[in-house]
Order: C-alpha cells, then structure tokens, then sequence
C-alpha cells in the first residue's frame, strides 16, 4: 500500500508547495500587522519572570483575546489590582482572628500598607487610560513593595497569598516595560 502523498505528480506537488507558501506568507504579515489573541499572550507573557503566572491572570479575563499590547497590558494592571484587593481581604481576616500580638502588630502592619496601596493602583489605572504610563508603572511598583515588606514581617500564613501578588505585580511592570 503506496502513501497516497508518492503518488502525486511533480505539477501537483507544485501546485500545493505555491499554496502552502502563500498561506504562510499570508499568515505572516496579519501577525505582523496587529497581533493579538493567544500567541500575543504567550509571546508577551515569555518576556515575563513567572510565565505561567503571567498566563493564567491574563487568560482569566477572556477580553484579553482580542487585545492588542496596549490592551493587554491595561488587563495586567486592572488584574493587579483585584489581586491586592483580595490579598487585603484576606489580611482583614487574619486581623480579626489574630490569637496573639505579635501576629496581630504584623498583620496590622501588612493591612495597613495594602489599604493604602488600593487608591494609589486605582488612580494608576486612571492614569493609563490617560496614557500616563510612568505614573501607572509607579503604582503597579509600590504595590510590589508593600508586598516585599510585609513579606519582611515573616508571617507564614500570608506567605502563599504574597508569593502571587508579587508575582503577578513584577510580570505588569515586566509587561509595562514593553510599552515604553
Ligand atoms: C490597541 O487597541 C485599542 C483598543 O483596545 C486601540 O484603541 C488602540 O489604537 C490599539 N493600539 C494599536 C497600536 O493598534
Ligand atoms: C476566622 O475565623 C472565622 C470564625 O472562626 C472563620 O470562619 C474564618 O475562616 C477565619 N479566617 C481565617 C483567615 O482564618
Ligand atoms: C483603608 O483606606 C481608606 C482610604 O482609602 C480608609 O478610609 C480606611 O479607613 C482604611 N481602612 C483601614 C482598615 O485602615
């Protein structure tokens, strides 16, 4: 049993090698053009430290498959943002169960510092829209500091939820990096 591809004529096999060469070429320059979607999310998202992470946070919000760069990278900021938002509900909680004092001096430290970053992302995020983007790249990097210095306090159970916060943080600068 012959393969069906040997039996075809060298003018047949012409003709599909001039299709597949137009199809490329095709597909090459609507990349080139504006590229978006899945591989735009990937190629971005490489350039990142936490790929994965980077990934997943743009993939969760489904607009981000249409979105160009620009697009994309205001979908890092906004998903920065609702990512410190949780992490400070998650420390409000800690706060009220805290069974000694210690624990409960370096929860109110981490909380304090995440309440004051939440307007700071959310005039960061006006201000992109504003294409204001140093002003946004600032408020996306004071988010990540507060992290790093309640992370300092040394507190085991915030230290999953500070690991994607801060994750999440350094890939929007490392996306915001790419627009300027
Ligand atoms: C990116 O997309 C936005 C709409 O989401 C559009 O306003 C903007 O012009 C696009 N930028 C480029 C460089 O094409
Ligand atoms: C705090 O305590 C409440 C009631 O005991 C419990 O439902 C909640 O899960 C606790 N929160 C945390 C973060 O441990
Ligand atoms: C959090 O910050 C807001 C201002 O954005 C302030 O009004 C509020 O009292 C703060 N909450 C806590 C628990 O510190």
């Amino acid at each position: 049993m012959a393969n069906q591809i040997c039996n075809l004529s060298p003018q047949n096999l012409l003709i599909i090698t001039l299709i597949s060469l137009l199809s490329i070429n095709k597909s090459l320059h609507e990349t080139g053009a504006q590229e978006t979607g899945m591989s735009l999310i990937e190629s971005t998202c490489r350039k990142t430290e936490y790929p994965e992470e980077c990934i997943s946070a743009l993939e969760s919000d489904p607009s981000s498959f249409n979105a160009n760069l620009t697009g994309l990278t205001r979908i890092a900021v906004q998903k920065s943002e609702s990512k410190l938002v949780d992490t400070l509900n998650t420390v409000s909680s800690f706060v009220l169960n805290a069974t000694d004092y210690m624990t409960w001096g370096f929860l109110l430290f981490c909380r304090d510092s995440y309440n004051a970053s939440v307007p700071q992302i959310q005039e960061g995020l006006q201000a992109f829209d504003k294409l204001e983007f140093e002003k946004s790249y600032r408020s996306v990097e004071a988010v990540n500091k507060a992290v790093v210095e309640c992370d300092k306090q040394g507190l085991k159970m915030l230290s999953q939820v500070n690991s994607v916060l801060f994750r999440l943080t350094k890939d929007t600068m490392a996306i915001m990096d790419l627009l300027f």
